[in-house]
């Protein structure tokens, strides 16, 4: 494989992928309607400024390009906000999505990476969960992803000649070690974000969204990995298609899980920062536990993390935050 397309490569997941694939000599075509990516954040190849409802600009594009191997980051994000319009999610998420499957089995065009979500999972009974685990989404969000993965799914079943591999993320953080790109969201609602915004004086305090769980300190585990050991994953998918294997569902997680008071402690010792921290209700939806169990995709793929350490998780998204000024 040597060409890539990649939508949503402008965002936070996709320009941190972009990044490795030019670093590994990929030819790479990013298409990106920029409604929540950054044209400076995609550091290598060609931006195409489309979006993905668009079919004849994507049919148009992907047909000029023919790429080998096809990456779809581009997607609605935020769990809160699919509870309270679910149509957008499934709008963009499964449809947009089912519209870019149909463009690429029109142009005889295959191995496809799907970004796909731990939130398949809703509220997993067994930690580390499995990719067994059936699928029992309890969010828009969640449900709008294992939807693509189910089309995905059938399609490959039904279609000798194409392949995927769905990979489903769990707690995507910290940035590009060398500082050019991170995350960029205007009003970010994830853990490790809040915590170093708090502590740039952003917010007044963080607040701990539940302290009464199930858990040894009462607060929810999450498994929290690197992003660019999430990109690497990328790549390795990309790697076992191009080997003849077929397609593919793999947890992308560390194994193991920090809680919301480990994580608040490693950002006020990398920031030197003893921000507010207030006990706040739970917040509606989050399970007690999240954390991957990613035997699959070692085993299957050779994927081998490189950043599994919390502390240059947070020290890499402090050194970004501090940029952005
Ligand atoms: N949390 C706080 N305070 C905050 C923000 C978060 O206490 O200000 C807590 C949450 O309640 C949760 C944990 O920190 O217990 C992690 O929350 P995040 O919002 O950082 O991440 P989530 O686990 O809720 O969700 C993330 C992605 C989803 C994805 C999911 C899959 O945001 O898109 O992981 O695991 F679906």
């Amino acid at each position: 494989m040597k060409k890539i397309f990649v939508t949503g490569g402008a965002g936070y997941i996709g320009s941190h992928v972009v990044k490795a694939l030019g670093e590994r000599g990929f030819d790479v075509l990013t298409y990106d309607n920029l409604s929540t990516g950054h044209a400076e954040a995609v550091l290598h190849g060609q931006l195409v400024v489309g979006d993905l409802s668009d079919s004849e600009l994507l049919r148009r594009t992907l047909n000029h390009y023919r790429p080998d191997g096809v990456i779809h980051f581009a997607a609605h994000i935020e769990v809160a906000e699919s509870v309270d319009n679910p149509l957008k999610y499934y709008r963009n998420n499964t449809l947009n999505a089912l519209n870019l499957w149909e463009i690429l089995r029109e142009l005889n065009l295959s191995n496809v990476i799907f970004s796909s979500t731990a939130a398949v999972y809703g509220i997993p009974e067994h930690n580390p969960v499995t990719e067994e685990t059936p699928p029992a989404p309890i969010n828009p969000y969640g449900a709008s992803k294992m939807m693509s993965e189910r089309v995905l799914a059938d399609l490959a079943a039904a279609t000798r000649d194409f392949k995927y591999v769905a990979l489903r993320y769990f707690n995507v953080a910290g940035a590009d070690p060398q500082g050019r790109i991170g995350q960029k969201y205007r009003n970010a609602t994830h853990l490790i974000t809040r915590a170093l915004k708090t502590a740039k004086g952003e917010y007044d305090g963080l607040q701990v969204f539940g302290t009464d769980y199930p858990t040894p300190d009462g607060t929810c585990i999450r498994d929290y990995i690197h992003v660019d050991d999430l990109a690497a994953a990328h790549l390795a998918a990309l790697d076992h298609l191009a080997a003849g294997h077929g397609s593919g569902v793999f947890n992308c997680g560390y194994g193991h899980g920090y809680s919301v008071k480990e994580v608040v402690a490693v950002a006020r010792q990398v920031t030197g920062i003893d921000f507010r921290v207030e006990e706040a209700p739970r917040r509606a939806g989050d399970p007690p536990a999240l954390v991957a169990d990613s035997r699959r995709l070692r085993q299957a793929t050779g994927w081998q993390p490189r950043h599994d350490d919390l502390d240059f998780i947070v020290r890499t998204a402090w050194e970004w935050e501090k940029r952005l000024g």
